[in-house]
């Protein structure tokens, strides 16, 4: 049985402790369990955390063990080595995928059959090791996918246009990486193409604009992480949202990272894509128009996820 209350997370660390801390607030769930191999950690987070709870929704926050995870209605995995200055995302991938190995059959064990969202990175790849390990239906293991670069590319460009991001309609596709791609031949502000909208405030620069933009998304975890070690409110943010659109069964349109299963002429590897998200995790993917050289980045992109999946034998 399914407790529709019910989150879990685990990995409690800079990333961890600040999703439980945005989901506290949320009050989608009325019990979080936290786990994490250092176990005082967990326990010092459940308490820090839980310790809000007066100021927030009830709920009950308590440091737990994979015992407790069998009718959680979400799992959110964020542990796992995180890049250090320099290392990209792809770096981990060997050190991430053992971590899993020690996780996610522990999930499976548990009987769990809720939606396991993936965060650690990185993250399309070990999305995909989620699927193969917990033996969850595809559907119901979800990647964060480039959500957080998303929600970065809005605030930029609500930033540069001077409009609410959320009036601001353009995705990023592909890895959550180096490789991602801006989808700007679809870009709109409240329907208007982006290109015109543009024009209208008296942005001429298209092209420069759309390299400087993207180049920011891009590297934005660099430069945090160069700044301040780690990056963790804004995917804090990220791990909320995707987890309201779950529980409010919302069918709502997220980029995450999920198996495509011939979309954009793709299979067996996990990308994000603008999705349809609901109570049972992927709905649909939506089949976003991308210009020719947008397809192209994409499928080079692709074929990178590809490349590492298969090297990692998954
Ligand atoms: P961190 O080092 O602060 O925390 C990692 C936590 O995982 C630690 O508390 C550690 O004890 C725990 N852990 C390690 N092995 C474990 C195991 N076997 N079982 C349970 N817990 C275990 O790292 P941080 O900054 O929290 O990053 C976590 C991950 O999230 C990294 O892979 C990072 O790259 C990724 N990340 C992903 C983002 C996204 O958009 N998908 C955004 C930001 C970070
Ligand atoms: C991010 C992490 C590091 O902030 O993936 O994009």
């Amino acid at each position: 049985m399914v407790n529709d209350r019910k989150v879990a997370v685990v990995g409690c660390g800079f990333v961890g402790s600040s999703s439980a801390f945005a989901l506290m607030q949320s009050g989608l769930f009325s019990e979080m369990v936290l786990i994490d191999v250092d176990r005082a950690r967990a326990e010092g987070e459940a308490l820090d955390i839980a310790h809000g709870v007066s100021f927030g929704n009830p709920m009950k926050i308590y440091a737990g063990d994979y015992s407790d995870v069998s009718d959680a209605a979400v799992i959110v995995v964020t542990a796992g080595a995180a890049q250090k200055p320099g290392e990209t995302r792809l770096d981990l991938v060997n050190k991430n995928i053992s971590i899993f190995g020690s996780i996610i059959p522990q999930i499976r064990e548990s009987g769990f059959n809720g939606i396991l969202l993936i965060v650690s990175n990185p993250v399309d790849v070990l999305t995909y090791a989620a699927i193969k390990m917990s033996g969850l239906p595809e559907g119901q293991v979800i990647g964060s996918g480039t959500v957080l670069d998303t929600a970065r590319l809005k605030y930029m460009l609500g930033e540069h246009l001077d409009v609410d991001p959320r009036d601001v309609h353009a995705y990023i596709v592909g890895e959550h990486g180096d490789s991602e791609v801006a989808a700007w031949s679809s870009a709109t502000v409240a329907g208007v193409p982006l290109s015109t909208y543009c024009e209208l405030h008296g942005h001429y620069n298209h092209e420069e604009s759309e390299r400087r933009i993207a180049d920011e998304v891009k590297n934005s975890a660099y430069e945090i992480i160069e700044k301040k070690r780690a990056t963790y409110y804004g995917i804090a943010m990220s791990v909320r949202r995707i987890c309201t659109a779950i529980m409010h069964d919302e069918d709502c349109v997220l980029p995450v990272s999920s198996l495509m299963v011939g979309e954009y002429g793709l299979n067996d590897l996990c990308i994000s894509v603008p999705t349809v998200v609901g109570r049972n995790g992927v709905v649909t993917r939506v089949p976003v128009s991308l210009s020719e050289e947008e397809n192209a980045e994409f499928q080079k992109s692709a074929a990178a996820l590809k490349a590492i999946v298969d090297e990692a034998g998954l």
